[in-house]
């Protein structure tokens, strides 16, 4: 994934609580039910013969366990996947929007809240479920959420959710199921084990329970250092430093700022192409280091101008979930 705007497929991290289900793509059906007026069940063809608009959207997904590693170090996550910087990519996707699926189910007024269902039983559920999850309706309702048959121009891969996935851009990657098989309206958030227990943000010492804990929505401003790798001897001199930021919501990354001595002075990294409002931004800075060893840190800014916290201690929780400290490679630069 390192630099690339758009990560090719065969690059894109996959996170799967479960085995990838078989799917049949001719047999496939879409249901949308719970409080409707007007409960739909869509074949593929249903969905993509005009009814619904097709639209393109370039989105990050970012899991929220994305430098668990980092917190691992902190202090150990049993049972819980480690994590580097790699639970990032960015694809072109394509499908239609949720909203306009949603208004054909003519959705009830009492109706806050949609939620997602999947072909998958997650072994690590407790129990073990299909995974699910939700978002809130007026999120839902946004052009941006789509529910996604390709991925770069490509059918979406089993891996990836086929036949068919949503994208919910800025949220946790949680929320864009694959293999969807069911929306259903609520008035309430879905309460399945990966909304009510997991993917919360628990204070230290708190054990996972349902409805402990802050739920995960959007995304944390978050960078990281993509080369040099942690660990890489580099020639001294002039030495191009990249990556990646992210900010989710509504927000965008505004400034990147790049350190050579762990944070101690700080230069501004220079931004590359603005791939629009749901894609990360990528950067580069150029940095004389003598040889030696360097702590190489970066740090994001988004619109509301929150930046990312120093150390991951200081935001390591039970779950390790938004690791979003400086980022920080050691490199050592030989003549
Ligand atoms: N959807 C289903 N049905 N099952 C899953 O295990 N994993 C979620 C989400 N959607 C998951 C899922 C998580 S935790 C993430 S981060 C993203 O899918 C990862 O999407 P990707 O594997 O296409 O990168």
């Amino acid at each position: 994934m390192a630099g690339a705007p758009v990560t090719p497929v065969d690059a894109f991290y996959v996170r799967n609580h479960g085995a990838v289900p078989a799917a049949d793509a001719a047999t496939f059906r879409l249901r949308v039910d719970g409080l409707v007026d007007r409960p739909l069940e869509l074949s593929l063809d249903e969905l993509r013969d005009g009814r619904f608009a097709e639209h393109e959207v370039l989105a990050t997904l970012q899991c929220a366990g994305n430098r668990r590693a980092d917190f691992i170090a902190v202090r150990d996550i049993p049972g819980e996947a480690p994590w580097g910087p790699g639970a990032t990519g960015t694809a072109a996707w394509r499908g239609v929007a949720l909203a306009d699926v949603l208004a054909a189910a003519a959705p009830r007024a009492e109706a806050t809240d949609v939620a997602f269902v999947g072909a998958d039983m997650a072994a690590d559920a407790d129990p073990p479920q299909r995974f699910a999850g939700s978002i809130p309706r007026r999120k839902a309702e946004r052009r941006e959420v789509l529910l996604a048959w390709e991925m770069n121009g490509a059918p979406l891969s089993g891996v990836h959710g086929a036949p068919l996935r949503v994208v919910v851009p800025g949220w946790i990657g949680a929320r864009s199921v694959k293999w969807l098989e069911r929306i259903e309206l609520r008035a309430q958030p879905s309460d399945g084990y990966f909304q009510a227990t997991a993917y919360r943000l628990l204070a230290p010492g708190e054990t996972p329970a349902p409805g402990r804990g802050v739920e995960l929505g959007e995304v944390a401003v978050n960078s990281d250092v993509l080369v040099p790798d942690d660990g890489a001897r580099v020639p001294a001199g002039t030495v191009e430093i990249s990556g990646y930021a992210f900010a989710g919501g509504e927000r965008s990354v505004v400034r990147v700022d790049v350190s050579t001595d762990g944070g101690r002075h700080f230069a501004e990294a220079e931004l590359l192409d603005d791939l629009g409002r749901w894609a990360w931004r990528l950067w580069r800075a150029r940095v004389e280091l003598a040889p030696g060893e360097h702590e190489i840190v970066a740090r994001a800014w988004d619109s509301a101008a929150a930046t990312q916290p120093e150390s991951a201690a200081a935001v390591w929780n039970p779950k390790g979930y938004v690791n979003n400290a400086w980022a920080r490679v050691r490199v050592v630069a030989t003549r």
